[in-house]
């Protein structure tokens, strides 16, 4: 406790993500479309450069899909170790849990840090905040050993948070940032350079699965990439700066026409949205185009639609990566159907998109902080 009343004392450093982490509001469920890989296969053109890597020690820990719009994976923290669910989010750099000051209705189904239970377990003086696109968390940076599968990282520094505004229908305990440690809240070192540094993972690069429908099947992988979880090879990506998962996307089109990023975009690979996010105009230019109806903050669409509608192609360092009609129109559990086009709330100076789930379910994402850049192959 005594740690807990240094902190009216301590200002809390400033931190705000751009980008979304997934709305929780609802819960729903892509189309199944047994055509849906097939199609994608058809369309998607085999291209140099492409990675590959060595055998390595691979550690996969199993995801599972909260009805395709989130994933949570398991992890420990302290001594005794208590499980804790967490989104494992690539926009975000900072790991934090619920910690027991924290009382209110939302945290009673979580599972919280109880810090006195560990013997590891170390606090800092240090506060820090960070501004999601679905709500806000204060915390305090602690120290303990996380485990993540195999993977262990003794005194690592966590957040434990104090108070949380937003992230409605939360189904997970924390959020595990695997963005560059640049992007950090805490300003604390990043579990995953930790681990590089303890030597716990062989090649620094870590990888999604992200299955569709299915609860089960969904994978992280970390030190390397279990190639059995792709078809084909992986395509090279480089990022367009160096402290984060950004790539350059020469265009989006549709019926071959250039329907958006005329002139080149940014887009960041985020496996924390549900969605595909754009500017504002050009988001409603292609629900035009889809023939969506908007109604409260959906845009609503015939199930039938999948059938006709064409596929929406990223074309990434010259090669195409078609999102089919039966990726990007979801079904709500009311049976209505609704794309998966979001416009963003934060504009930029430049045309940037934000590639989430939806586009992460069809093509296997490899994450290569050694070499920074990214890879992608369609998915199994
Ligand atoms: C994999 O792990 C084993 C045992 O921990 C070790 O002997 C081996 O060197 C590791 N391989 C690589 C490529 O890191
Ligand atoms: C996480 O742990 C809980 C409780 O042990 C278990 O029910 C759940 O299946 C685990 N989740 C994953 C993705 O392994
Ligand atoms: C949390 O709230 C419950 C019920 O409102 C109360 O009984 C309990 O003492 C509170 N715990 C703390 C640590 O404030
Ligand atoms: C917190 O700050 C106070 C005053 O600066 C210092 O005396 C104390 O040792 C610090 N505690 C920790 C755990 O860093």
């Amino acid at each position: 406790m005594k740690w807990l009343v240094l902190l009216g004392l301590v200002a809390f450093s400033e931190c705000i993500f751009k980008v979304p982490l997934r709305r929780l509001k609802t819960m729903r469920k892509t189309l199944s479309g047994n055509n849906m890989l097939n199609n994608v296969l058809k369309e998607y053109p085999y291209r140099l450069p492409q990675i590959s890597f060595r055998d390595s020690n691979v550690t996969i820990l199993p995801l599972r899909n909260m009805k395709d719009i989130f994933y949570v994976g398991n992890i420990t923290i302290g001594t005794p170790p208590p499980e804790f669910q967490v989104v494992f989010d690539s926009t975000s750099s900072d790991l934090w849990v619920p910690s027991i000051f924290w009382n209110s209705s939302t945290c009673s189904t979580l599972v919280r840090f109880k810090h006195r239970q560990s013997s590891t377990f170390r606090t800092t003086n240090k506060t820090f905040w960070i501004t999601y696109g679905a709500g806000t968390m204060k915390g305090v940076v602690a120290h303990d050993t996380v485990r993540i599968g195999d993977l262990v990282s003794i005194d690592q520094p966590f957040g434990l948070s104090m108070a949380e505004y937003g992230f409605m229908d939360r189904r997970f305990d924390g959020i595990l940032g695997l963005n560059y440690p640049r992007q950090s809240c805490s300003k604390t070192k990043w579990i995953f350079d930790k681990l590089k540094s303890q030597g716990a993972i062989s090649e620094p690069v870590f990888a999604f699965y992200l299955s569709k429908d299915e609860q089960e099947g969904s994978v992280v992988m970390f030190g390397g990439v279990d190639h059995t979880y792709y078809k084909g090879e992986l395509n090279s990506l480089p990022l367009v700066k160096a402290d984060d998962w950004s790539i350059h996307v020469d265009r989006i089109s549709m019926r071959r026409e250039v329907i958006a990023c005329s002139d080149g975009c940014d887009a960041l690979l985020d496996t924390g949205a549900s969605f595909i996010h754009g500017p504002g105009r050009l988001i409603d230019d292609i629900q035009k185009l889809i023939g969506s109806e908007q109604r409260d903050f959906k845009h609503y669409i015939s199930c039938s639609a999948v059938n006709t509608l064409p596929s929406i192609i990223f074309t990434i360092n010259g090669i195409n990566y078609p999102v089919p009609a039966q990726a990007y129109i979801l079904k709500g559990s009311t049976g209505h159907c609704y794309t998966a086009f979001r416009a963003k709330r934060v504009r930029t100076s430049t045309e940037s998109w934000v590639l989430g789930d939806v586009f992460l379910r069809l093509y296997f994402s490899v994450f290569d902080r050694g070499n920074d850049r990214i890879g992608l192959a369609p998915a199994m």
